[in-house]
């Protein structure tokens, strides 16, 4: 299967998804994989024997969001320079969103910017980070706030890959894949309620619909100065409960289920959306089981905490919300009563 992602030519080129398509890689250039100790011991040998190029390297950074940072941006950009990689050659990033975000970022840098390909490892990277090309680092300011835009040359989605991927990172998949199909998607969210992706054949069907989900998403608004803005939707909620709680206690896909259920609240509230397709979307965040519930310990701090996100630009929150299944409205007129009534409902 393969998707096209179509941009605006003046930015970036196309470029194309292959989903379950990759045989061999043959590259006339040298190329350098990215990738960590967990997926280098699982996947590394067998991926680089179907990569043909004129030199071939690595990098194994340590694996986790804290390395996500200037350190390994470092080691990734030493061992460029090491191996005199030149203008013509390739990074592969070979991992979950962390090495692609990281990967993606050094070639936009390197010789003031070279091409990638990513071949994403983990769910969550197949059906969104890997497309669209976000990149970045952490510091410790937040979250992403050091990273370009720079589109990959084409990205493989294996579905092979994800058979290794522990249960919950498997799950924090599913949760961006119905955040996807909650606001774009009403035909896709009723095929999710009824086919288990737990099962190969509708799993390589939920990635290409959710990666033709984000392609069109990003071809019209490659920078997110528009719709792109849609694909946070659950997102501004997660990110004060990954704050709050150390990013330790809920992987990203975990809090952005928690956020999708607490901005459908706000949705029922402001009655963009019925209590029973909000009650359908909570059901089938359940069915994997993903955590719906966060006690939130002050609504008035939880609501300062929006401020930190950089998502709010000029101090007003824009509040992505589902319309119905299948819809969205972006709202940054919401008065701060509103919210925060919702906010004690969804402590309830
Ligand atoms: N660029 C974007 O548009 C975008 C979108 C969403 C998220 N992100 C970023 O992506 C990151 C999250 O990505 P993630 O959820 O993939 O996390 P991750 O990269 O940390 O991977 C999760 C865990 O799974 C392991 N893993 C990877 N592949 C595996 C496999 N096949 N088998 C077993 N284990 C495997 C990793 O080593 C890691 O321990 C965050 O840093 C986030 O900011 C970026
Ligand atoms: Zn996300």
């Amino acid at each position: 299967m393969q998707v096209n992602v179509v941009l605006n030519q003046t930015i970036s080129k196309d470029y194309v998804v292959y989903i379950d398509e990759l045989e061999k890689l043959v590259l006339d250039t040298k190329v350098m994989v990215v990738t960590n100790t967990t997926v280098a011991d699982l996947h590394l040998q067998a991926f680089l024997a179907r990569i043909q190029a004129k030199e071939l390297h690595t990098v194994i950074l340590p694996d986790g969001e804290m390395y996500k940072n200037f350190d390994s941006l470092h080691q990734i950009l030493n061992a460029c320079f090491e191996h005199r990689l030149d203008r013509k050659s390739l990074l592969i990033a070979f991992g979950g969103g962390v090495i692609g975000d990281m990967t993606g970022f050094a070639a936009s840098i390197y010789q003031r910017g070279i091409g990638f390909i990513q071949v994403p490892t983990t769910l969550l990277s197949q059906v969104d980070a890997s497309v669209g090309g976000k990149t970045g680092i952490n510091n410790s300011y937040g979250k992403n706030l050091i990273g370009t835009f720079w589109q990959p040359n084409a990205v493989y989605c294996e579905s092979a890959f994800l058979k290794t991927l522990p249960k919950r990172e498997f799950a924090a998949g599913v949760a961006e894949i119905i955040k996807m199909a909650v606001t774009f998607d009403a035909e896709f969210f009723t095929w999710l309620e009824q086919h288990d992706l737990h099962q190969n054949e509708h799993l390589k069907v939920a990635i290409q619909k959710s990666v033709m989900t984000k392609a069109n998403v990003v071809s019209q608004d490659e920078t997110e100065q528009g719709i792109r803005a849609v694909l946070n939707y659950g997102h501004t909620f997660a990110h004060v409960i990954e704050n709050q709680t150390n990013y330790s206690t809920y992987l990203h896909g975990e809090a952005v289920a928690i956020g999708i259920v607490m901005a459908n609240t706000l949705a029922c509230k402001l009655r963009l959306m019925q209590e029973d397709d909000a009650q359908r979307i909570k059901s089938l965040l359940e069915k994997y089981a993903l955590p719906t519930t966060y006690a939130i310990p002050s609504v008035e701090a939880f609501y300062e905490a929006f401020y930190l996100d950089k998502k709010s630009a000029n101090a007003k929150i824009k509040f992505i919300l589902a319309k119905g299944i299948g819809g969205f409205e972006m709202r940054n007129d919401l008065s701060r009563e509103v919210v925060l009534e919702a906010l004690r409902e969804m402590h309830a």
